[in-house]
């Protein structure tokens, strides 16, 4: 085995946790994003708006940090220096708001973490909801990715996560598809969580961004290989950058997934520029956790800049089921879709049998 490639059994997946979430930076893909390079599109005012606010908030999390250590009781009586507000960033797929998110953490001088809303579940779970607000407060700023509210009960560990931390120096800055107030209504009829929503709002400055996708003109588009090429061959072609490459089969891949606690998925993407995933097939019934875990895996992959690579004889479409496509995990799923088309190239394994 050349030394550009790795095993499965050779990446370390036994990283402790606490050092994850010391070491949880802007994901690489969107390390180089800042203020200066997120070009508002002037048919969309919002954009510009959005990003001058956030470009305060900046500055009063500096100011309120500078303070904040030296402030005295009669001045935090009478709030000379408040804590900023939390922010909600709103707007439809691909309008900027990962890119202004990390651009905020870029651009602030002390300490700040990136988690994805799926991680912070796996990490509550991990931690329990109070010991892991106590670790998240070192932080002045949390830029949580994602919020979702597809799922009663990750809604619910999200808010009381919002409201724990909002009791601490930390502030929170959050991105999501939906408006808190679009929330409650639509989807759920629970009486106390249209409550909790109600309260949820009052914690949150809300920002909505208009626009198009960005990825729709400018991002790469899924290719289906035309040439004989094999998985192997493309493997074996591929030129590492700065990790390794992985070749792996799916059913090789699923099993190593149930093996590892989600939170430490995040080790593929110190290790690999690229993995190649062979004979992908369509989830079962009974696999509705594995399902998922992979929707998380790609999520993980997409954060990274890991290229993907994938054998297969179905549609990518049809890797979950019709159940599962309209489920409560629609979202989740979807969203696995549209990142696996961004980043994936596919060879098809009838064609290679052929
Ligand atoms: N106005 C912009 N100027 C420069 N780059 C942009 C702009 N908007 C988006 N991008 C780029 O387009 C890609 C998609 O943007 P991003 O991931 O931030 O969108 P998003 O709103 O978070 O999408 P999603 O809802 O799917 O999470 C990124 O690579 C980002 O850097
Ligand atoms: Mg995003």
């Amino acid at each position: 085995m050349g030394e550009k490639e790795i095993k499965l059994k050779e990446i370390n997946f036994d990283t402790p946790i606490d050092l994850i979430i010391n070491n949880n930076k802007i994901p690489l893909k969107f390390q180089h994003c800042n203020f200066e390079n997120y070009i508002p599109n002037k048919e969309y005012p919002s954009q510009q708006e959005v990003k001058e606010r956030l470009i305060t908030f900046v500055k009063s999390l500096e100011e309120y940090n500078k303070s904040k250590c030296c402030e005295t009781i009669v001045k935090r009586l009478f709030k000379k220096n408040s804590k900023p507000k939390n922010i909600y960033i709103d707007g439809g797929f691909g309008v900027g708001k990962t890119h202004l998110l990390s651009s905020i953490g870029n651009a602030y001088s002390g300490k700040s973490i990136f988690v994805s809303f799926s991680e912070l579940m796996y990490l509550i779970a991990y931690f329990n909801l109070l010991p892991l607000v106590e670790k998240m407060s070192q932080f002045d700023v949390v830029l949580l990715d994602e919020f979702e509210l597809d799922d009663p009960g990750d809604a619910m560990m999200g808010i009381n996560f919002i409201r724990e931390i909002s009791n601490t120096d930390t502030v929170v800055v959050t991105t999501s598809n939906t408006t808190p107030v679009a929330l409650g209504g639509r989807k759920f009829d629970l009486m106390l969580f249209k409550e909790r929503i109600g309260k949820f709002v009052n914690y949150f400055n809300t920002y909505a961004i208009d626009g198009k996708d960005y990825r729709v003109t400018k991002a790469p588009k899924t290719e289906y290989d035309s040439s004989k090429k094999t998985l192997k061959d493309l493997f074996n072609e591929y030129e590492t950058k700065n990790r390794k490459k992985l070749y792996v089969s799916f059913d090789e891949l699923i099993n190593k997934m149930k093996e590892i606690h989600p939170a430490r998925y995040v080790n593929f993407n110190e290790n690999i520029d690229a993995i190649f995933i062979e004979n992908l097939r369509k989830f079962t019934d009974d696999e509705l956790l594995d399902a998922l875990r992979f929707t998380y895996l790609i999520d993980i992959l997409y954060y990274g800049s890991v290229d993907i690579f994938i054998s297969t004889d179905i549609q990518l479409w049809d890797m979950f089921s019709e159940d599962l496509k309209d489920g409560k995990f629609k979202n989740k799923i979807m969203r696995c879709l549209s990142r696996i088309s961004e980043k994936g190239v596919f060879v098809k394994t009838h064609d290679i049998d052929s």
